[in-house]
C-alpha cells in the first residue's frame, strides 16, 4: 500500500509558489502568545527583520497571514512568534500546531524593518509591543547590527509580566550565542515595561519616552536624530503614536529605497 506523507498529500492542493514545511518545536508562553519553529527550505533567503506569509490548509482552503521572521538570516530553521486569537481565522488553528505538522509558507519575504533602510548612526532603538518584538528577535541576532551600531536597545512593552518572557529569554540566549554572543553581551540592552500589572517599570513606551523615564533608566541622552536610529513594531495605534513622537523630535521615516532615521512596521495579528 502506498502511504502518503502529510506533505505529499498537501502538495496536490496548495497554491503554486508555496513551500510546505514541517513544525520542529512549539513553546507556549501564555494563553495569548506562543512561538514555533519550522524547517527552512534550502532556497529560501531573507534579510533579518523581513516578514513572510504563513498559512495552514483549513478544510480545502489555504489561509495565510503575514508573520515577521523571528530567526536571523543565518539560522537553519525559521522561528515565528504569534498571538492566539480565539476566533482569529488563522491563529485559532495555528495555536494548536504540534511538532511534525505541515505549515505553508509563501516564497517571497519582504519588509521595511531592515538595516538597509536606516542611515548609519550610533544607537539603534527597537521599540516593540506584544508580538511586535518578532522582527527584532531576528535583527538582534544578526552580526550586521553590531557592525553598524555601538549601542543596541530593544524595548518590549506588554500588558502582563508573563508576556515579557519571550523577549527576556531571547536576549539571554542571544548573549550566550556562540556566533554573536560576544557582540551582544557588549552592545545589546533590553528594556521591558508592563502596562496592566505591577512591574519595576510600568507604562506604555510612548509615555516613558515623553516623560524621559526610558532615557533615565538606560542612562542615555533623550532621542536625537543626529545619533539615534529607530525601528518600531506593534499595533497600529502604537505605531502611530511612537512615529509622531519621533517626527516631533526631527526624525524622518526611511524605506528600502530611501534610508533615513527610523522605520515602521505593523505587528500583523488577527
Ligand atoms: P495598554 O495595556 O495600556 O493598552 P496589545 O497586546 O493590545 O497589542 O498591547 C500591547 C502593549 O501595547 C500593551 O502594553 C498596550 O498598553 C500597549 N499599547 C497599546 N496601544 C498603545 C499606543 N497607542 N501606544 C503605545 N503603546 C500602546
Amino acid at each position: 500500500m502506498n502511504v502518503l506523507s502529510r506533505a505529499d498529500q498537501l502538495a496536490s492542493v496548495v497554491p503554486a509558489g508555496t513551500f510546505i514545511e514541517t513544525v520542529t518545536s512549539v513553546k507556549h508562553y501564555t494563553d495569548r502568545l506562543f512561538k514555533f519553529r519550522i524547517t527552512r527550505p534550502a532556497s529560501f533567503r531573507f534579510r533579518s527583520g523581513e516578514f513572510v506569509m504563513i498559512g495552514l490548509m483549513i478544510g480545502d482552503k489555504p489561509i495565510f497571514r503575514a508573520y515577521s521572521i523571528a530567526s536571523p538570516s543565518w539560522d537553519e530553521e525559521l522561528e515565528f512568534f504569534s498571538i492566539k486569537v480565539p476566533d482569529g481565522p488563522l491563529t485559532q488553528h495555528l495555536q494548536k500546531i504540534k511538532v511534525g505538522d505541515a505549515i505553508l509558507m509563501k516564497k517571497k519575504p519582504t519588509g521595511t524593518l531592515v538595516n538597509d533602510a536606516l542611515v548609519p548612526g550610533k544607537r539603534l532603538y527597537m521599540f516593540s509591543t506584544g508580538t511586535g518584538v518578532a522582527p527584532f528577535a531576528s535583527i538582534i541576532r544578526d552580526p550586521e547590527t553590531y557592525e553598524k551600531f555601538e549601542d543596541v536597545i530593544l524595548t518590549q512593552t506588554c500588558r502582563d509580566v508573563a508576556e515579557l518572557q519571550y523577549a527576556k529569554d531571547l536576549v539571554e540566549e542571544t548573549k550566550n550565542d556562540p556566533l554573536i554572543g560576544e557582540f551582544a553581551a557588549e552592545k545589546l540592552r533590553l528594556f521591558t515595561s508592563a502596562t496592566r500589572e505591577d512591574y519595576p517599570v510600568k507604562g506604555r513606551i510612548t509615555t516613558l519616552i515623553e516623560n524621559g523615564e526610558l532615557f533615565r533608566h538606560l542612562d542615555v541622552p533623550p532621542l536625537d536624530p543626529a545619533t539615534d536610529r529607530a525601528m518600531i513594531c506593534g499595533s497600529m495605534a502604537m505605531l502611530k503614536d511612537t512615529k509622531a513622537l519621533l517626527e516631533a523630535r526631527g526624525f524622518n521615516e526611511g524605506a528600502n529605497n530611501k534610508p533615513a532615521e527610523f522605520v515602521v512596521e505593523r505587528a500583523f495579528v488577527d
